[in-house]
């Protein structure tokens, strides 16, 4: 199987020289600029194409790499050649393969998404973390099995999930990641609150946040679970709630709170929390 790139950024740059290293065939690049695609076919060591069409004709499958927003344009420029038969990805985390490729049946090619849970933050340096990455792969076509086994044998993980939950799976990347910041960014005003300045806020945090996630990774939240809702300690926990001055982040600070009450209580099952679980069951006043 030969695989083609359309838009020779971050993602089709590191995914590029990721298959060459990893003995697939990758036949090259088009891009909307030709510069851009002249730059990844000389780090993957591939071809560099003029046209989409050329591109197309050389390739059994082709990575749609270009932005979200631009995914179903490019899509619908290449729906005017032949692509019958051919394996057209996307790499995005929120849509899956028909949304992004609308009324495929009519051309008769495959469609996936093959979304990499993994920040791309260079076109030069980031192929080399990817072994151990994890891909989330859908689509309508009979190939999921030989991606899956393809992308396992590079040494990433790789899973298919229904297109129904597409929206679900990037949600879940989503708090995972990014609202992560949120919840740092909530302990860091507190802590500024107590006179700290960002930077020693961000020092004192490190080794309580990083051996932290060490544990929930390892063992799973509830096993990594401890402070005052894991022991049941009501009295504190009202302290805690006292303290936000806004609504918004007692709120948070609350629902969470209720969310950490049910893994405390499987890690205790029998203990009386009712007292707690009142308390966190009352909303923030506004
Ligand atoms: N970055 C990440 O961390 C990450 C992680 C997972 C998934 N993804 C997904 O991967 C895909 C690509 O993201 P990226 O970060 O690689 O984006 P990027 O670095 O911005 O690169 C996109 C490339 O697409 C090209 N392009 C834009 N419009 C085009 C068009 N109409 N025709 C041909 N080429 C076009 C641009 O090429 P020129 O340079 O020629 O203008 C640009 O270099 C997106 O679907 C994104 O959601 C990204």
């Amino acid at each position: 199987m030969k695989i083609g790139f359309i838009g020779a950024g971050k993602v089709g740059f590191s995914l590029g020289r990721f298959f060459v290293q990893g003995g697939i065939p990758v036949t090259g690049y088009y891009s909307r600029h030709r510069a851009s695609a002249k730059e990844a076919a000389a780090f993957t060591g591939t071809e560099q194409y003029d046209t989409a069409a050329d591109l197309i004709a050389d390739s059994d499958a082709l990575f749609l790499t270009v932005p979200d927003g631009a995914i179903t344009a490019v899509w619908q420029e290449i729906g005017k050649y032949d692509i019958k038969g051919k394996m057209i990805c996307h790499c995005s985390g929120v849509m899956t393969a028909a949304e992004a490729f609308p009324q495929a049946d009519r051309t008769g090619a495959f469609i996936y998404s093959m979304h990499p849970l993994f920040p791309f933050h260079s076109k030069y340096e980031t192929y080399r973390e990817l072994p151990g990455a994890f891909f989330c792969l859908e689509g309508t076509g009979p190939h999921l099995p030989l991606w899956t086994k393809l992308l396992q044998q590079l040494g990433v993980q790789a899973q298919v999930i229904p297109a129904a939950e597409k929206k679900k799976y990037h949600a879940a990347c989503a708090i995972a990641s990014n609202l992560m910041c949120a919840l740092l960014q909530e302990s860091l005003d507190l802590l500024k609150n107590c006179g700290f300045s960002e930077t020693e806020a961000l020092s004192a945090l490190t080794p309580l946040a990083k051996s932290n996630l060490t544990h929930i990774l390892e063992e799973g939240p509830t096993a990594a679970l401890t402070g005052p809702v894991e022991r049941g300690d009501t009295e504190t926990v009202k302290k805690h709630l006292a303290c936000f001055a806004s609504a918004e982040d007692r709120e948070i600070y609350r629902l969470l709170s209720m969310k950490l009450l049910a893994l405390a209580a499987e890690k205790h099952p029998g203990r009386d929390d009712a007292q707690l679980k009142k308390l966190l069951e009352t909303p923030a006043q506004a």
